[in-house]
Order: C-alpha cells, then sequence, then structure tokens
C-alpha cells in the first residue's frame, strides 16, 4: 500500500482563520432567489415567504457572510426598484442572465433573510451600466442614521435603524467581456478609487473589495490586478479573486490536480499585491476576498439554451449543476487550499449557495444535500481556528496537464480554546488507498474524537431529492500509538480526522 506521513508542529501557525472564509453567494439568478431562498406558495415558507426548509440548511452550514445580488447581475442594478412598498415594484429586463427581475424580493427583504440566517452581507455596487453617484446612493440608504434623502427614504418604509453592512464589493468582474459595463483596467482603477473614496466618506467604518481579474485565465491576468490596485489601494481593503474548476474532459485525474492552479493562483496575486505595496511605499498590506470559487461546468449548456434560445423568462432553471462524488472531492481540495492560505486569504464565497451551482437543492417537494455540501460543512464546523502548516511526506502520480502531483493534500486546523485539532485530508489518487501515519508529537497527547469520511464505489455519483447516498460515514479504522496516529485513506476520498487534548492531561493543566 502507498504510504504517506504528515507532520504537524503546534508552533509552526499561518495563521486565524478568518470566519468569513465560510462565505457564500446569493445572486439574482434562475432560481437562487425565486424558487430557492423564497417561494411564498412553498409549504415550509414563513409569513415572510422565507422557505424555512432552506434557512434550516443555510444555518446548519453556518454560513458567515453572504454576497449579493450579483455576480454579473449587479453590473445592471437598480436598487431603488426593490425597495419600499411591494405593490408598486416594477419588473425589469436582467440583461446579465437574460431573465425577468419581478422585484418582489429585494434589499430589504434580503436583509431580513440574512439575519434570519445568523449571516453577514457582503453588499455589491453597481459599477457597470452605474457608478460613484449611485454606489453612494446605496450606502447612504443603508448605512446613514437619518436626515439625508436616501436615510430618510428609508424610514420612510419603516426601517428606523440603518443597516450597518459593513463589506462592500465595487462592481464584479469589471474585466470581463460579458459583464454589462466592462471597463478597461485604467477605468476600473479610477472608478473604484473614486467610489472608494467616496463611499469611506459617507461611512469610514466599512470595508471595500476591489475586483481582480475575473479567473486566473483571463489574457490580462495579472496586469489587470497590479493598475487597477496601483490606482485605488489607499482607499480598499481586499482584492478579490474568482475561479470555477470543472472535469469537462472527463479526466478525473486532471481535474482534481486543478487544486494545485488554484493554489498558484493566490500566490501570484499575493505577490501582486505586495508588488503594489512595495512601489507605493505603503505600510497596507493587502488582503484577499475570494469571493467566488466553486465547480461549475455541469449546465453551461442547458445555460446557453435558456439564456439564449429562450430568454426572458422568470427564474428560470439555470446554472443548476447536479454535483457528483468527485465534485465533493475538488471542492474538499479547494477549501485545503483556501485555509492554507489563511494569512491572506480572509474572505471567500463558496458559489453559490442556493439551487444555482450550489450546495443546497431546493424543490416545490423539499431540499436535498449536493455532494459538495459535506466538505463545506466540515470545514465550517471544524476549520475555525488556526491553520498550521503541514509537512507532507506523500507519493505522487502523473496528470496529462498538471504533471507529478501529490497523492495527498491536507490542511491541519487547532481550535485553541476547545484544544482540538482537525486535519482536512483528501487522498486524490483514484487507484490506491494509502496508508497515513499522522505525526502530532508536539501537541502532548491527543486522543482521538473521530474520523469522517467521503468515499463512493463511483466517482460519478450524485445526490437527488430522495437519494443522499453520499454523505459522511464515520470510520473507526484509526490507531493512536504514541503521538502518531495511524490510518488509511481510501482511494478516492475526503476525510476529517479530529484529535483532542487528552482529558487527564487538560484536567492536570487546569488544576495546576
Ligand atoms: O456565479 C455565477 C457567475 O459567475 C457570476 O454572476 C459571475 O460573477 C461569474 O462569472
Amino acid at each position: 500500500m502507498r504510504k504517506s506521513t504528515i507532520i504537524i508542529d503546534k508552533d509552526y501557525e499561518i495563521a486565524d482563520v478568518d470566519s468569513r472564509l465560510f462565505g457564500s453567494f446569493i445572486e439574482h439568478l434562475g432560481r437562487a432567489v425565486y424558487g430557492g431562498i423564497y417561494q411564498p406558495e412553498n409549504i415550509s415558507s414563513d409569513e415572510s415567504g422565507f422557505r424555512q426548509d432552506v434557512l434550516e440548511l443555510v444555518k446548519e452550514l453556518q454560513v458567515s457572510v453572504v454576497r449579493y445580488p450579483g455576480g454579473n447581475f449587479v453590473s445592471n442594478y437598480f436598487w431603488e426598484d426593490g425597495v419600499g412598498p411591494i405593490n408598486q415594484r416594477h419588473p425589469r429586463l436582467d440583461l446579465a442572465w437574460k431573465t425577468i427581475e419581478p422585484n418582489i424580493f429585494g434589499l430589504g427583504e434580503f436583509v431580513n433573510w440574512a439575519k434570519m440566517a445568523g449571516a453577514d452581507i457582503m453588499m455589491a455596487v453597481n459599477l457597470g451600466t452605474r457608478g460613484v453617484a449611485d454606489a453612494c446612493n446605496l450606502l447612504e440608504y443603508c448605512n446613514f442614521p437619518s436626515g439625508t434623502k436616501y436615510s430618510d427614504l428609508r424610514k420612510a418604509y419603516g426601517i428606523e435603524e440603518p443597516y450597518g453592512i459593513k463589506l462592500w464589493c465595487l462592481g464584479n468582474e469589471m474585466d470581463g467581456e460579458w459583464q454589462l459595463g466592462r471597463r478597461t483596467m485604467e477605468e476600473y482603477g479610477r472608478i473604484s478609487a473614486e467610489a472608494g473614496k467616496a463611499m469611506k466618506l459617507i461611512d469610514p467604518s466599512i470595508e471595500l473589495v476591489s475586483c481582480g481579474s475575473s479567473s486566473k485565465g483571463m489574457p490580462t491576468f495579472p496586469e489587470w490586478d497590479a493598475v487597477t490596485l496601483e490606482e485605488n489601494y489607499d482607499y480598499v481593503d481586499y482584492l478579490s479573486l474568482h475561479q470555477y474548476y470543472g472535469n469537462e474532459n472527463n479526466d478525473s485525474n486532471d481535474y482534481l490536480a486543478k487544486s494545485d492552479d488554484m493554489d498558484d493562483f493566490i500566490h501570484t496575486v499575493v505577490s501582486v499585491c505586495d508588488y503594489v505595496q512595495a512601489k507605493k511605499r505603503s505600510r497596507k498590506k493587502m488582503y484577499l476576498s475570494f469571493d467566488e470559487w466553486n465547480v461549475w461546468f455541469h449546465s453551461k449548456a442547458e445555460e446557453e439554451n435558456i439564456t439564449n434560445r429562450h430568454p426572458w423568462q422568470m427564474a428560470p432553471h439555470l446554472l443548476e449543476d447536479h454535483y457528483t462524488f468527485e465534485d465533493a472531492l475538488m471542492v474538499g481540495l479547494m477549501l485545503i487550499t483556501l485555509l492554507n492560505h489563511a494569512d491572506r486569504v480572509k474572505i471567500a464565497c463558496l458559489a453559490q449557495l442556493v439551487n444555482v451551482i450550489a450546495p443546497i437543492m431546493a424543490e416545490d417537494g423539499g431540499v436535498w444535500r449536493q455532494t459538495i455540501y459535506y466538505p463545506f460543512l466540515h470545514a465550517s464546523l471544524y476549520g475555525r481556528g488556526t491553520v498550521i502548516k503541514t509537512v507532507v511526506n506523500t507519493p505522487v502520480h502523473m496528470t496529462n496537464s498538471h504533471g507529478e502531483v501529490n497523492d495527498v493534500v491536507c490542511s491541519a486546523v487547532y481550535l485553541k480554546e476547545r484544544e482540538e485539532l482537525t486535519i482536512f485530508v483528501v487522498n486524490r489518487n483514484l487507484s490506491e488507498d494509502q496508508e497515513l501515519i499522522l505525526d502530532v508529537r508536539s501537541f502532548g497527547k491527543l486522543e482521538f474524537l473521530e474520523k469522517l469520511v467521503l468515499i463512493s464505489d463511483s466517482l460519478k455519483k450524485e445526490n437527488s431529492l430522495n437519494n443522499e447516498s453520499i454523505k459522511p460515514l464515520k470510520d473507526f479504522n484509526v490507531n493512536m500509538d504514541k503521538q502518531k496516529v495511524k490510518t488509511v485513506l481510501k482511494k478516492a476520498s475526503w476525510n476529517v480526522i479530529r484529535l483532542k487534548k487528552e482529558a487527564k492531561e487538560m484536567r492536570g493543566k487546569n488544576s495546576a
């Protein structure tokens, strides 16, 4: 059997994990809002029309922050359409997805929903077809207490207290040819600097995210990131990254190596940020917001069919990827990559949350968890602590486009208050199991809490409303021996190994 060892020394801390790493995204797109989080006619919905079965799963995932209202949608977003009495609102053409936006669910409804979900809001402004003034008006409506045009409008609509939204995106994917109101890097640098400057005058407590390249594959990457940051560096706090992966060539070996590409992407963006910081002689460090990441490829043909052949529907089935078991492994690998960069990546949004490339699916008859739900759940529950550097000794295997890659990929998170160590591990060798030795001697005596695994007899297995067969199992086949943990990682598996300081040791420490 192949063998891997992982050494984890508790003194080699990378960084504390920002809880906003477990964020997600709701866009006015397809059935994310209508038929997703909001569906008054559904049996599970409350008096506001919010589906309680969906909310239960969102809460189970402990989603920390939700980006809204787009995405591509935001680049022609007219927030005023979705505030005030619902019976006075009008539908509008959504040019991003060629659908009809009814404006029944708007800003205030989203704020109420996010409160119920226990999540903060990451709000985006339209820097595509609108600009600085509109961004200021929206911020004034949301965060200014009273006595001005837009704060008083909010109060007139019965919302006395400001929303106090702290996190704002300055547009979306402004480098993309598909983006309404796309800008050149010089144009975006200027408008984002001016919007940022003005917005921070209105509310200096907010944090701003500048649009980085919309993927590593953009021809203007990484120049876009450098040029725009040079212009807006003093006004923004984060640079965004977006990346989706897929198994378009049906080459699973190659597919699962793509998380190494995400790792490279983050390294390059960190270098760009540090280059601009040095060039500007600035004391300020720029952090990263990976505010769109996921697997997205299953639904591409259907998307083309709806947006181009059958446009102007309301809430059509768009971007409804049904995820396979191997997609769950990929999402796990991406989570591990994000955790290992916790020193610079402070915000990350799994795109998206419900129905649209989502971990949660809502149908008229109920909700169900996609395969990718589980790695996110595990990381969100057990990944909030301090990331510890791992030294990994593992065999490699050959891939078609990424050369030799490691079999075993992992991240370790220590929760100091609870003295719990969690190791997230993927064995991305698809044909062989792996004996794993975890060397955790620096932690003193640890006891085994549990090992959770996602395994499957087929990489292509999916879940559905009536069959959630891909779900975590407990693996008891773990031996603890003198601060070494021995276990077997099944071929193609997601593993969560949870250890805790031994109770005797903890008692000794407390009574000392
Ligand atoms: O998440 C789906 C879309 O992907 C978003 O609207 C856009 O920002 C990205 O291209």
